[in-house]
C-alpha cells in the first residue's frame, strides 16, 4: 500500500511539472529576412518582424516593411525566371536561444497571390517553436500572369501558430496518458471504497501467498524439523 501511494505521489508531481510548463505562456519575437535573388549563398534582407505576445492565444504583431521599387523589380525577375522566394525566420526567444527556419517558394506563387502569404509557427509541448514555415496563401498555379510591379509593395502575412497535438509526440502523449489512467484508478479507488479490503488488494496478496508457498516448498526440512 506503501508503494501506491508513493506512485500516485510521483505520477501527480510529474502531472503538476508538465501542467505549469503548458500552463507557463510566454512571448517570441521572429525576424523575417528574405532573399531576392535565388543563389547558393542567398544575400538576407530584412523584411519585418513578427512578435508572438502569447503563444498560448497566439496573439501576434506583423511589422513588415514595404518592398522598395528595386526590390520589385527583383521579386518581378525571380517570378518571371520561375525561380524561387526564400525567407529566413530567425526566432528569439524569451529564454535567449536563437533558431533559424528557411522556406522556400515559387517566386510566382507569392507574386500572383499580391504577396498574400501565411507564416506557420509550430511549437512543441514544452511550447517552444521547432519550425517555421512559410506558404502562399492563394492556389495561384503560376499561370503566367502579369502582375503590375507596382502592386508588389506590402505583404500580408497572416501568422498561425500550431500548437503540438498537431506534430508528432507520441511518447508524450502515451506517457500523460498513462499518468492519467493511474490518476483515474486513484479517484476510483478513493469513490468505490464500500469494497473489502480482499477485493481491492487480491492482486497483491495473491502474489505474495505464492511466494509463500513456493518458498515452504523449498525448504521442507526446515518445517519437519520443527
Ligand atoms: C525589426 O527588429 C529589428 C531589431 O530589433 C529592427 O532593427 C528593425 O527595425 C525591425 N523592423 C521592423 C520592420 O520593425
Ligand atoms: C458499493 O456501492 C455501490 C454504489 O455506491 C453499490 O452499487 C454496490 O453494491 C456497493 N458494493 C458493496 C460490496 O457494498
Amino acid at each position: 500500500m506503501f508503494v501506491i501511494h508513493q506512485l500516485v505521489l510521483l505520477s501527480s508531481l510529474v502531472l503538476s511539472i508538465l501542467a505549469s510548463n503548458l500552463e507557463h505562456d510566454s512571448s517570441v519575437t521572429i525576424r523575417l529576412q528574405h532573399a531576392l535573388k535565388f543563389e547558393k549563398n542567398p544575400t538576407w534582407t530584412d523584411r519585418g518582424n513578427i512578435t508572438i505576445h502569447s503563444l498560448r492565444t497566439g496573439q501576434v504583431e506583423v511589422d513588415q516593411n514595404e518592398l522598395k521599387p528595386d526590390e520589385q523589380r527583383l521579386l518581378s525577375d525571380l517570378s518571371a525566371r520561375n525561380s524561387y522566394y526564400q525567407v529566413k525566420s530567425i526566432v528569439l526567444s524569451k529564454d535567449g536561444t536563437e533558431r533559424t527556419f528557411i522556406s522556400t517558394v515559387k517566386a510566382c506563387m507569392l507574386v500572383e497571390s499580391d504577396l498574400d502569404d501565411r507564416l506557420s509557427v509550430s511549437l512543441d509541448y514544452m511550447g517552444r517553436v521547432v519550425g517555421v514555415s512559410l506558404v502562399v496563401a492563394s492556389s495561384s498555379a503560376c499561370e503566367g500572369v502579369i502582375v503590375p510591379r507596382e502592386t508588389l509593395q506590402y505583404f500580408n502575412t497572416v501568422v498561425f501558430v500550431r500548437h503540438s497535438e498537431d506534430g508528432p509526440n507520441p511518447d508524450v502523449a502515451s506517457f500523460i496518458q498513462k499518468i492519467e489512467k493511474e490518476k483515474e484508478a486513484k479517484e476510483k479507488g478513493e469513490t468505490k471504497d464500500n469494497r473489502s479490503f480482499l477485493a481491492k488488494y487480491w492482486m497483491y496478496i495473491v502474489p505474495l501467498l505464492i511466494f509463500m508457498a513456493i518458498s515452504s516448498a523449498a525448504n521442507p526440512e526446515a518445517q519437519q524439523g520443527q
